[in-house]
């Protein structure tokens, strides 16, 4: 056969030739969006602003988050720096298509399989909700008909914008998501000083400084549960410098409200910019969207400050406390939890005794930890239980009710442990429901802590987890606080309710993990809850939405406790940090504190005790209540007064924070030393902060009768305390003393 034929009769036989000709009769016509009018968005704080700038073409970009501009409009123009048509860097929501070739906050697969998304401009729209300041920016694709809404919630006193975004597949076939990031951010700097948290349990919250380069730089989560144990979904990142400062320069802080996966990421690039995106994390969660289907984003909160790192966390802080933690800036009380006391080893006696001595030290209420429930399968260890939410009969058998009202009867609050996420294959519920347990067919079902993870996605599974909650309330009259545990994470996961959907688990637990608080928030306002997850599990703002406040980490000894809360205290505000003196040696790590320094370094936050208190000498006693005292008249600044910190336990041997009333009358300022120092460097001088330069304040050290500083009970002019005049003697390790402040 001759050559030309043999190609002749090739082409006839490639069916894949005839389709991409056929295809080639089919292309549609390319859409083109219709011309918008040059315009700016600008979302504004009292002292930031983000400015949005609107293309003609309908192309969104960020032009600008810093200070506050008087006339943004002045932006229309300048896309400057960051002006480059062919790749697309800086759009307000980066979406994978078209030029944008970078790291997209959302990218959506098709029906006819392409990922093409090219968002346009629609219009605009501002609200006003009490103190907050709601813009949208309405995007389409004119192509697949995906809408997408940016929302940005302004709170212009706290200087906080919190972004969520809302997808809405407007098309006739179904879609999925395969990114969808709650925010994007673009900033344009020198330098950039990336500051988050790492940890593990007992260790968690611990800080890193980091120099951006040019790589891209992911913070993640993919444990679905307990998912801040690890990484926290916030940063602050410190601007034009690699310096990280508590009290000067332009600080970006961002945290993300959501319990789940997430994933935070910083990619710089070539031109210096960086870009962040902020949201749940995609990680096996392509999100399927019906035709009509809508998917709601949770929120990233950002702020912005010029006065470093104190005034991000302060912004950060005054938000939380107004309109993001459960009753947040209320006082929560005082306490003595049974946990490292008595463990699961208890009678009604036992605790009956721990309540007289908690309400003798002046403690405010007592909370009842695990190991109170399960009767065919004792809740004896952690081997069993979990899941039978009935009272153990033989350990209590005079039940929860006597012990709340006996509570009661002795002043005291009463609150109970309940971790209703999960079940001990040793339970009466493991037996009746596997088909609830998190798992994936064929395999083997994985332990944690001896226990398996219920399946939040499915509804029975809600309502089954509401109704512990609920049984619990109903267990006596008058249950004031539950502290909601969550121990394990998430393996091996798969959902026996979701079928084929296995893509949706992830994010449906946490919704379905939501819609229950909610209905608990409902059917119980008033209830206070902790957020527990083994300590620092569950540290974010979405949890907090429903939780009055987190246990900040079963790491109780003071020592670990300094590093731990300073680095908590960077995004969260004290009110929320719970924190127990506990016994020496500490379970935990065996260190040998003193009791004032336990109780010193307690008292910064949300003061509570977590010890058999039958151990403590009637000296000891004493000091315990005379600091309980002295705390309950001045934590009203710990929980509601401005945060400044004033020494780092991670940079040097002293750590030092205080608390000053709005007003600026009043404060509380404590100070420890964690490292031994010769006693010839002479001590520590803290430059106090927030205080009026120009009034006096009387100082006066709390729980001691000799002070450590040589102007204890004397007037000083704030200017002075600020200024390098005030000098504690803290000479050992673990020495440590509390001040409170008076204007005159
Ligand atoms: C982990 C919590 O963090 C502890 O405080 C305690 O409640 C135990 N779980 C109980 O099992």
């Amino acid at each position: 056969m001759k050559l030309p034929v043999l190609a002749a009769a090739l082409l006839v036989a490639l069916p894949l030739t005839a389709q991409i000709r056929k295809a080639k009769t089919q292309v549609p016509p390319i859409v083109v969006p219709p011309a918008v009018e040059r315009q700016v968005v600008a979302v504004e704080t009292d002292n930031s602003a983000l400015v949005l700038l609107v293309e003609e073409n309908g192309q969104v970009f960020t032009a600008h988050y810093g200070p506050r501009v008087e006339a943004p409009e002045q932006f229309i123009g300048a896309r400057g720096k960051g002006e480059d048509y062919n790749v697309c860097d800086g759009l307000a929501y980066p979406a994978t298509g078209g030029r944008f070739v970078g790291e997209p906050a959302l990218q959506v697969k098709y029906a006819d399989g392409t990922h093409n998304t090219e968002l346009s401009f629609t219009g605009t729209t501002t609200t006003q909700r009490g103190n907050c300041i709601s813009t949208e920016v309405q995007l389409l694709d004119y192509v697949t008909q995906l809408q997408v809404k940016l929302v940005y919630d302004a709170y212009p006193r706290e200087d906080v914008i919190a972004q969520h975004v809302e997808i809405l597949n407007g098309g006739k076939k179904p879609v999925e998501l395969l990114n969808y990031a709650s925010a994007a951010l673009y900033v344009d700097a020198d330098e950039y000083l990336l500051t988050h948290f790492w940890g593990a349990w007992a260790a968690e919250m611990q800080l890193e400084h980091e120099r951006l380069g040019h790589d891209m730089k992911v913070i993640e989560s993919r444990r679905g549960v307990q998912a801040t144990q690890g990484n926290n979904p916030s940063f602050l990142l410190s601007l034009n410098t690699s310096d990280f400062s508590e009290t000067s320069g332009e600080v970006i802080a961002g945290a993300l409200a959501w319990s789940g996966n997430f994933r935070l990421s910083f990619d710089r690039d070539s031109g210096g910019r960086l870009s962040i995106l902020g949201g749940i994390s995609p990680f096996a969660s392509a999100y399927p969207l019906g035709a009509g289907e809508r998917f709601i984003t949770p929120e990233m909160i950002f702020t912005w400050s010029a006065n470093g790192a104190g005034g991000a966390s302060r912004n950060l802080h005054r938000w939380a406390r107004q309109y993001s933690v459960y009753d947040g800036g209320n006082v929560n009380p005082t306490l003595l939890n049974s946990w490292e006391g008595a463990y699961f080893n208890f009678t009604t006696e036992t605790l009956l005794r721990m309540m007289d001595d908690a309400a003798g030290m002046g403690l405010e209420m007592f909370v009842l930890d695990d190991g109170w429930f399960g009767n065919k399968f004792p809740r004896n260890g952690d081997k069993a239980g979990l899941g039978d939410w009935e009272v153990n009969s033989a350990k209590l058998p005079e039940g929860i009710e006597y012990l709340a009202s006996y509570a009661h009867s002795k002043g005291l609050k009463f609150g109970i442990w309940i971790e209703p996420e999960m079940v001990n294959p040793q339970s009466e519920l493991a037996h009746a429901h596997m088909d609830w347990v998190v798992q994936s067919p064929g395999r083997e079902v994985y332990q944690g802590r001896n226990q398996w993870v219920l399946d939040l996605s499915n509804p029975a599974v809600q309502d089954f987890v509401f109704g512990i909650f609920d049984r619990t309330m109903q267990l006596a009259p008058g249950i004031d606080y539950i502290k909601w545990d969550c121990n394990r994470v998430i393996q091996s996961f798969g959902s026996p309710y979701l079928g084929t959907e296995q893509d949706r688990f992830f994010v449906e637990y946490c919704q379905g993990l939501y819609s229950v608080m909610q209905r608990i928030r409902d059917k119980y306002p008033r209830v206070m809850i902790q957020c527990c997850s083994s300590g620092g599990g569950r540290v974010d703002y979405g949890a907090l939405r429903y939780c009055n406040e987190i246990w900040t980490s079963d790491n109780t000894d003071a020592l670990s406790r300094a590093s731990i809360q300073y680095a908590t205290s960077l995004i969260y505000p004290a009110c929320v940090m719970a924190s127990h003196v506990s016994a020496v040696p500490n379970h935990q790590t065996g260190n040998v504190t003193p009791l004032k320094f336990r109780f010193d370094m307690a008292c910064s936050g949300r003061l509570g005790m977590e010890l058999q208190p039958r151990t403590l000498s009637a000296d000891e006693k004493a000091l315990a209540q005379r600091c309980i005292g002295s705390y309950k008249a001045y934590r009203d600044l710990v929980f509601s007064g401005d945060l400044y910190r004033l020494a780092s336990p991670c940079d040097g041997s002293y750590y030092g924070l205080m608390y000053v009333s709005p007003d600026r009358s009043r404060a509380v300022v404590f100070t420890y030393c964690l490292q031994y120092e010769s006693r010839n460097v002479g001590g520590k001088v803290f430059r106090l902060q927030g205080l009026d330069p120009a009034r006096t304040y009387q100082v006066v050290e709390q729980n001691v009768d000799r002070s450590c500083w040589w102007g204890n009970g004397q007037t000083f002019t704030g200017d002075f305390l600020m200024g390098g005049g005030f000098n504690p003697r803290l000479p050992q390790l673990y020495s440590s003393a509390v001040f409170v402040l008076e204007a005159q």
